[in-house]
């Protein structure tokens, strides 16, 4: 088993990382023993992988089980209230524990419903999905969406520690574990070579990774937020480095709907349209640029781009800015494992990289 500390002196953690940890729990998680448990999942988890983590939690305590209905419009308020009427109905009091155990939804909102029952109950994370293991469930930023705006009511509530059992990504749909893949990629293009240089060495579309090599690359790209997270964890500033690749990525996101990509897939585009405006501004060098690309295509294919309105993809940027602040910060990397912020990307630089964006993918057939 790895373990990875984020340190934040009273509220640190550990991120364990191993195949069959699941089976470690009461181990893990021995000072919580004695607590009232809810565990937070959807039905699809958990009757794919409830019985790796019922026995083990029932070890600590009571327990009880709150499912949510699987999908991300249902990270709404209707299911927040769902679930503090399941804590009530569970007798969860103060010294109550909430295990979230499910992808980056069900975390999201079994952690804010933790933050907001009683002024906040500790909660657990046991991540499903490969994005939650190496994004969402570090780092304790939870919440649900507005009607009008993805992730606009939350808080940061830190979790008291999290498992991740790689185990458990045996029955994801391909396309989501690529998902996640794209996270840890922008991990180690942010400030692991040894990560960036690992992926680009993975089996194409990762058929058949080692579980060394899964288990090894969780630990990394943990590290690297872990790290952010530990210097700023409210986002005060250097926690958005965390966001590159995302600023074109939500963008398209956004602009198809949230339909056409899973968010990595975005993401992926995002570290290309970043790459490529850093390589313009004379920050990246030429091989750099190939690297990252590269590194990104090897991966598998991703939905496309050429056939979306450059308008409209400028104008959901705008958007973005606007929620941000009214400051558009792209995170530019500036070789593989160093990247700067900027906040003076113009339109122009964006819409030259939407077409080799549309060229790169033209190329890749
Ligand atoms: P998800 O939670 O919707 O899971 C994707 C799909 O996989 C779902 O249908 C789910 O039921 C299914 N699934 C989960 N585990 C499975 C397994 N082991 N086997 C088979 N199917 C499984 O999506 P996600 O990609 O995990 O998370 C996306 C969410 O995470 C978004 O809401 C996003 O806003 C949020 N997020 C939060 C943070 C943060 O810091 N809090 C960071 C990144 C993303
Ligand atoms: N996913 C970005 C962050 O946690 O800050």
């Amino acid at each position: 088993m790895i373990e990875i500390p984020v340190e934040l002196g009273a509220r640190r953690y550990a991120v364990s990382i191993g195949h069959g940890v699941c089976g470690l729990l009461p181990e893990i998680l021995s000072s919580f023993r004695g607590r009232r448990i809810v565990v937070v999942s959807n039905s699809r988890v958990w009757s794919l992988h409830g019985p790796r983590v019922e026995k083990p939690l029932r070890a600590l305590g009571p327990l009880s089980r709150a499912l949510v209905p699987d999908g991300e419009r249902h990270k709404s308020r209707e299911t927040l209230n769902a679930l503090h009427d399941a804590f009530l109905d569970a007798r969860l009091s103060r010294d109550g524990l909430v295990v979230a155990f499910g992808g980056g939804v069900v975390g999201d909102l079994a952690g804010f419903a933790a933050a907001t029952y009683m002024r906040g109950l500790d909660w657990i994370v046991v991540p499903t999905t490969l994005l939650a293991m190496v994004d969402s469930a570090v780092g304790g930023k939870v919440g649900i969406n507005h009607p009008r705006a993805k992730n606009l009511i939350g808080a940061f509530h830190q979790p008291g520690a999290v498992v991740a059992d790689p185990a458990l990504l045996a029955t994801l749909p391909p396309r989501e574990l690529r998902s996640g893949v794209y996270e840890v990629l922008k991990c180690g293009v942010l400030g692991d070579r040894a990560l960036f240089k690992a992926l680009q060495r993975a089996p194409q579309g990762l058929a058949g990774w080692e579980r060394i090599d899964t288990e090894n690359a969780i630990a990394s790209a943990c590290r690297i937020k872990a790290e952010v997270v530990e210097k700023d964890e409210r986002e005060g500033g250097l926690r958005r480095v965390l966001n590159l690749g995302h600023t074109l990525g939500h963008a398209l996101e956004a602009v198809t709907r949230y339909r056409r990509f899973t968010h990595g897939e975005a993401v992926g585009w995002g570290l290309v349209g970043a790459g490529w405006i850093s390589r313009r501004r004379g920050l990246l060098s030429e091989s750099a640029f190939d690297a990252v690309a590269g590194a990104v295509d090897h991966l598998g294919p991703r939905p496309r781009v050429s056939d979306l309105s450059p308008e409209r993809i400028l104008k959901a940027v705008g958007h973005d800015k606007k929620a941000r602040g009214g400051r558009l910060t792209f995170v530019l990397p500036t070789g593989v494992g160093r990247v700067v912020v900027r906040d003076d990307v113009q339109p122009a630089e964006i819409e030259r990289a939407l077409e080799v964006m549309a060229a790169r993918e033209a190329l890749l057939g």
